[in-house]
């Protein structure tokens, strides 16, 4: 199992990245406009901070043939992007011949569990389904994510399942459950995950109890 950052804000990247805990980053077009200045410039920052992590960077061509020629020049800005392309039927040859090419694709924007096998079928590198999107037109979101497992499974499919769009650490737990390959998580999240008030406190009360030994050096 593996934990991306879903953000292009570098500083927070660089803090959590300490953790040990973070293989990879998903950026999107609302993420780096978000953040400002030349996307390409941050995009490498991004991989400077993880060298050997798995960078997604989506596509902002809309026109199938645009698309292709833009996968392939975000591909080389390093060999550890993955390319984002929206699960949309116009782009199904095209994500194809990336895949076949050799391009790590990640197909994003997907919502149900049969557009994520056909993506599976063309061979992409993961599947990013939005929990969270689905749940806000009142569809069980978390619901996909067993049956994309159950299918990928039955199927022998390699593409890894990447659970996007999650919003509470609840869904966190559900995605585990359900086997996702990867997390990608909202900094907000994350910070909320790596905490927990009775950790915090049995530290203080530990601490405290140890000090009343009054023992100067241990051991
Ligand atoms: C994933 O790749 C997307 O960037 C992200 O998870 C979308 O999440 P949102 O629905 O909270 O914007």
């Amino acid at each position: 199992m593996k934990f991306f950052l879903d953000t292009a804000d570098v500083k927070s990247i660089q803090k959590w990245a300490e953790t040990g805990l973070v293989d990879g980053v998903t950026t999107n077009p609302t993420h780096l406009s978000k953040e400002g200045g030349d996307p390409k410039k941050k995009i490498k920052e991004i991989i400077s901070i993880l060298p050997k992590g798995d960078v997604s960077v989506e596509v902002t061509e809309q026109k199938p043939e645009a698309v292709y020629k833009q996968a392939l020049a975000i591909a080389k800005i390093s060999k550890n992007i993955s390319v984002k392309i929206p699960c949309h039927i116009d782009y199904y040859p095209v994500i194809g011949k990336l895949a076949k090419e050799g391009v790590s694709i990640n197909v994003t924007l997907v919502f149900t569990a049969i557009q994520a096998a056909m993506m599976a079928r063309l061979g992409v590198h993961y599947v990013s389904p939005f929990i969270g999107r689905l749940e806000d037109i009142d569809v069980d979101g978390m619901q996909l994510l067993p049956e994309m497992r159950e299918i990928f499974d039955l199927y022998g499919f390699k593409t890894e399942i990447l659970a996007a769009s999650l919003r509470s650490v609840l869904h966190v737990r559900d995605a585990m459950l359900a086997g996702a390959d990867v997390l990608t998580l909202p900094i907000a999240l994350f910070e909320k995950m790596v905490q927990h008030p009775l950790t915090d406190r049995g530290i203080e009360m530990f601490n405290a109890d140890w000090k009343k030994l009054g023992v100067k050096q241990f051991p």
